[in-house]
């Protein structure tokens, strides 16, 4: 058996939908409630939802054997696994963004940045020589810069519509992200029939 860690909300119709165009039968799934963890019918397959972060977890301890979960996850949360599939839906990006028309690379005082994603910022501004403060915020971050917390926010980017609503623009862009599969390091050999099986029905789809 396989068990399948897929991240709730955002990336779960697609994933779904994904899953049933590959030849699974979803249909547990598609009636689940509150349940959590699903039995795939015409495969030795089982699906547990949980909360990015977590998918992370399940998969690096080897709870479950396949995650799938966003890049900007991967980025931040420093797990160890393979991460072997793009799945090209859930598009969208990093980037730094602020009040529009602020000159925020100007001056030489240090800069606050908030964001749900402080080790992605972090690295960034590192990267870039740039010493800023870091804080950490666990959603609608664009409220920061607008409260005088902040004078950037590091966040995802899908439309743009928050931003734009909230009156800020994109500074800069860090990264590209999308879905991606993951494979715990020790299923990938040990049960690798099973995976490469579930793998190749995902591509094909
Ligand atoms: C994400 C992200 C932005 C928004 C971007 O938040 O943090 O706030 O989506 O999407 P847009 O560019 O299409 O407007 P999410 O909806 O996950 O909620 P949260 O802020 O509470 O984490």
């Amino acid at each position: 058996m396989v068990r399948i860690a897929l991240t709730k909300g955002r990336l779960e119709k697609d994933a779904v939908a994904l899953f049933e165009k590959s030849g699974y039968d979803t249909s547990e799934l598609s009636k689940k409630g509150r349940k959590l963890l699903f039995g795939i019918k015409n495969a030795d397959l089982e699906i547990v939802l949980a909360k990015a972060a977590d998918v992370a977890t399940y998969v690096e301890h080897g709870a479950c054997d396949v995650g799938i979960l966003g890049k900007d996850t991967i980025m931040e949360c420093g797990k160890s696994f393979y991460e072997v599939l793009d799945l090209n839906f859930g598009k969208c990006r990093f980037a730094v963004a602020g009040p529009k028309g602020k000159d925020f690379y100007g001056g030489h005082s240090q800069k606050t940045i908030a964001t749900k994603y402080p080790n992605v910022a972090k690295r960034h501004f590192n990267e870039k020589g740039l010493d800023v403060e870091i804080v950490k915020i666990d959603g609608s971050v664009e409220l920061a810069p607008a409260l005088g917390l902040a004078d950037a926010i590091v966040d995802i980017v899908e439309t743009g519509e928050t931003l734009k609503e909230n009156g800020l623009a994109v500074f800069e862009e860090i990264a590209q992200l999308s879905a991606r599969v993951i494979v715990n390091k020790a299923s990938i050999k040990l049960k690798k029939n099973e995976i490469d099986e579930f793998l190749g029905r995902l591509n094909n789809a």
